[in-house]
């Protein structure tokens, strides 16, 4: 069994900065639009990344991925000054926006301390007279300025998410992207549908032929039901039983050691713990133990707290609920120790 060093800091391959939670665009089932009470819109500050941010961490290994949950990381007040500080260190930066609200001469800006391994990823979703509708305030000539700043400079990728508005201009869009020079045209299946909707009329919802796997079967599901057998108690019992010894915790953030910081200064070891452990009693933003505000980031990721949580994962119910939504499997015959190796003390 491989072993993966994860609480070493200076190992650590990829870090999400969520650079800021401000954003100009409404998308409607973004969670800053579907849970607006559950974040404050800040920025992370740069004297802070530079404070509590020991520069072992910045070398050529490792990708720095400015996506974050509630905000687009152009809105940030220094964005420009952020990537200059980063590019100082040999690193690679991922960009993901919805690439409206900045001029032309402000992305060519941003390009010129980027390099051809950077990645600038337009999340746009349909074309001219569709990306709006869901992306409610995106600009299409903001977006062609800020593409054309872009193409052939740095890696550029287009990331089109398909709902039924948009689902007859795959093809146009695709030819688009070629035209625009963009490196990769991305289609994405969305899992957020039926807010607010029932099950059969979310109008955002792709026909069954756009989509593939386990949403394909969803949506299957919803329009061919298999009636449920009744099932006793015993039955119950069994089940319920049989998947406590069937599955452990197989933590991602180890096996893909993506860590997660966010506006507010938390580090969490992924992006989903950030939002979702609101909701189960572990409120991860809330302990001082894992703020930037009072510790830096290689004290907090080798640190007791970090080691505390890691330690829950061991058994499915000692860990935290969101940990045994979002990584549970089917046991393989190892344990979630098997991919975790602490730090050497001392
Ligand atoms: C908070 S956004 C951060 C980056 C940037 N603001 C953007 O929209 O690309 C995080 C991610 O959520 C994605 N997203 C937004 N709405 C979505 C949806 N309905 N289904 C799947 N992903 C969605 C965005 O495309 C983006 O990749
Ligand atoms: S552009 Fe990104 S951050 Fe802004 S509302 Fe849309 S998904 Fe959310
Ligand atoms: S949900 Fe828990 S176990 Fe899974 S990646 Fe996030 S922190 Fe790790």
């Amino acid at each position: 069994m491989t072993l993966v060093n994860y609480y070493n800091y200076e190992d650590i391959r990829m870090l999400n900065f969520e650079l800021t939670s401000k954003c100009a665009l409404k998308c409607s089932r973004c969670a800053r639009v579907t849970d607006p009470g559950s974040f404050v819109q800040v920025d992370l500050p740069l004297d802070l990344i530079k404070k509590r941010i020991p520069t072992s961490i910045f070398n050529s290994h490792l990708l720095i991925d400015l996506s974050g949950n509630y905000g687009d990381p152009i809105y940030h007040r220094d964005f420009i000054e952020v990537i200059k500080y980063f590019k100082s260190f040999e690193t690679s930066l991922y960009i993901e926006t919805n690439g409206s609200g900045r001029s032309r001469q402000w992305w060519d800006e941003v390009v010129s301390h980027l390099g051809p391994k950077d990645i600038i990823s337009f999340s746009i979703d349909g074309l001219e007279d569709t990306n709006h509708i869901y992306r409610e305030n995106a600009l299409w000539g903001d977006i062609e300025n800020a593409v054309a700043a872009c193409a052939g400079k740095v890696r550029t990728f287009w990331k089109f998410i398909v709902f039924k508005y948009n689902q007859h201009q795959i093809e146009e869009a695709q030819a688009l992207a070629q035209k625009w020079a963009i490196n990769k045209f991305k289609l994405v299946k969305s899992s957020l549908f039926y807010y607010g909707y029932g099950e059969e009329d979310d109008p955002l919802m792709p026909d069954l032929e756009y989509v593939q796997g386990s949403l394909a079967k969803k949506i299957e599901g919803i329009r061919n039901p298999v009636p449920l057998k009744a099932k006793s108690n015993q039955d119950e019992a069994n089940h319920t039983l049989e998947k406590e010894n069937q599955f452990q915790i197989h933590p991602k953030c180890i096996t893909t050691q993506r860590h997660y910081i966010s506006s507010e200064g938390f580090y969490t070891p992924c992006c989903w713990i950030s939002i979702f452990s609101k909701d189960n009693g572990f409120n991860i933003q809330k302990k001082k133990e894992f703020s930037l505000y009072h510790h830096d980031l290689k004290s907090i990721i080798e640190g007791p707290a970090m080691k505390e949580l890691a330690a829950s994962w061991d058994q499915m119910d000692s860990a935290p609920k969101f940990c045994q939504k979002r990584c549970s499997e089917k046991v393989v015959g190892h344990s979630s120790h098997d991919f975790i190796k602490l730090a050497p003390k001392g």
